[in-house]
């Protein structure tokens, strides 16, 4: 398998930097000057998750995976109907194209596909990241940088990918935001999330979008598959591993799909697959039930551009973990002299410290913890003594523990209510969580916590049935694996 890469690209899980200013340059700090080690405790008790309250969140997101499968709009969780009935088996030939849009970046694939025996024979693709302005831009800006992306990519081939004559590219497209699937290459945005506010595309059918910006292009491709990136994750795992039961997302933004009995599903009223199965797009980054929140995670979500929506994401996500340890620290400095007298101007700023940032923090194992102080020297402005280091270390660890084992919970949620509705299909045999995602890829402590929680929660014995694994990059080539299997040239 060869791949080749021309990337500008930037850390899998980072932010884009909020294009928003700073409050004001130097705040009065307030006169009841508390302790760090006051707010830390608070913190602490703020963020805990003891087994009971897992317990209760796996148990709540059973339920309203249940209320939202019963109809639309009965749910926090929409539990979209992905229209993919049958999942890749590994026969699939040829050369299949995918589009990724999802969070910081954006990518183009190539890829060729040689059956049973052959399998992946070759993979290539261009990554780059979404210029800032593009994420408030029009629809028609977005989908023209897509195409135009596009373009260049299948230029470049120069004749070295021929398709048999009369056939157009087929391309897999994986949009990674919640969507109503209209059929399996159509669907309607509902909601832009992390970070995005394209106008005009909210409530328009994406590949329509798309086609149009192709049109103009001049570029003749098919999509084939419309999938969400959890889709495509699932379907690349699985076409390596019959288990593959659940897949999940843990990048800028996060999610969770899995297969689901077709006579589990109420609000299905077209007529069943010969499989009777289907994959379910929960949009699990909705949930909100039960979740220990903190004061910095409610003004966090009252200043952002969705209140009062995605808070299991604002939770857990890389998108925001770096932005509530900002705000930890802010307040620590505003009430507490956590950083000198003054209150680092850089401090003020949403979204300054990145979930990245975070994440070096906590590997610093150094005895100065020289990391830490420079990287809040780079990002804060500040020279950090040993003391208030140690303390920045021990709000990353805090965060990142709330986030891990929360998503823990939310799979194991997904397990339980999976095992329930199939009369103990699940447990009982082995069963994989496809992961994926910069977040889960590249945070140690995070997918640690994750994995501990899981296997607290199952206990021992189905533990050992339960496999959580890194599957790497499979939306992508899971989404050019769904255009195969849905190839019109196939049937
Ligand atoms: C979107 C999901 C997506 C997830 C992970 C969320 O913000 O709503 O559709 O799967 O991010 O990329």
């Amino acid at each position: 398998m060869s791949v080749i890469t021309a990337a500008s690209a930037v850390p899998p899980f980072c932010l884009p930097r909020s294009g928003q200013r700073p409050r004001v340059a130097m705040m009065v700090r307030s006169s009841n000057a508390l302790s760090a080690a006051s707010i830390l405790t608070k913190l602490h008790n703020d963020c805990a998750t003891p087994l009971p309250l897992l317990r209760q969140v796996a148990d709540s997101m059973a339920a309203d995976m249940r209320a939202g499968l019963a109809a639309d709009g009965a749910s926090d969780l929409k539990m979209i109907l992905s229209y993919v009935d049958a999942l890749p088996t590994g026969e699939e030939n040829g050369l299949y194209y995918a589009l990724d849009l999802g969070g910081t970046n954006f990518r183009v694939l190539r890829v060729q596909l040689g059956g049973k025996e052959a399998r992946v024979v070759s993979t290539e693709f261009d990554q780059v990241s979404i210029p800032q302005e593009l994420m408030s831009a029009t629809s028609e800006e977005l989908f023209d940088f897509i195409a135009s992306k596009l373009a260049k990519f299948v230029e470049k081939e120069g004749g070295k990918f021929e398709l048999p004559h009369g056939r157009t590219r087929e391309v897999g497209f994986t949009f990674s935001f919640a969507l109503k699937q209209t059929s399996i290459n159509s669907g309607i945005l509902i909601k832009w999330t992390k970070g995005f506010a394209v106008s005009g595309t909210e409530g328009r059918d994406v590949v329509a979008c798309l086609n149009e910006a192709m049109g103009r292009q001049g570029l003749n491709m098919r999509v084939s598959a419309l999938v969400n990136d959890t889709v495509g994750a699932l379907a690349g795992a699985r076409y390596w591993d019959d288990n593959v039961m659940v897949a999940v997302i843990l990048g800028t933004g996060t999610n969770a799909c899995y297969v689901e009995l077709m006579d589990n599903i109420p609000k299905l009223h077209a007529p069943k697959s010969a499989g009777g199965s289907t994959i379910i797009n929960t949009e699990w980054g909705a949930f909100s039930r039960g979740l220990p929140l903190t004061e910095f995670d409610r003004e966090m979500d009252a200043a952002s551009i969705n209140p009062g929506q995605q808070i299991f994401e604002k939770t857990i996500s890389g998108m925001y973990l770096g932005e509530i340890v900002r705000r930890v620290l802010h307040r620590m400095s505003e009430d507490a002299t956590l950083f000198g007298d003054s209150i680092p101007k850089k401090l003020q700023m949403p979204f300054s410290l990145r979930t990245p940032d975070v994440c070096s923090m906590q590997q610093d194992t150094s005895k100065d913890l020289e990391a830490v102080g420079s990287i809040l020297y780079d990002v804060a402005g500040v020279n950090s003594s040993l003391e208030s280091r140690k303390i920045v270390v021990e709000i990353c660890e805090t965060i990142a523990k709330r986030g891990g084992r929360l998503a823990g919970a939310g799979i194991v949620g997904i397990l339980q209510k999976m095992e329930e509705d199939s009369k103990g299909a699940v447990f009982g045999k082995r069963t994989v969580v496809a992961m994926d995602g910069g977040l889960y890829e590249h945070y140690p402590q995070y997918r640690g916590h994750l994995q501990d929680t899981v296997t607290e929660l199952l206990g021992p014995e189905i533990s050992k049935n339960v496999i959580v694994q890194h599957s790497k990059d499979g939306s992508g080539i899971g989404a050019a694996l769904l255009a195969a299997t849905n190839s019109i040239y196939q049937h």
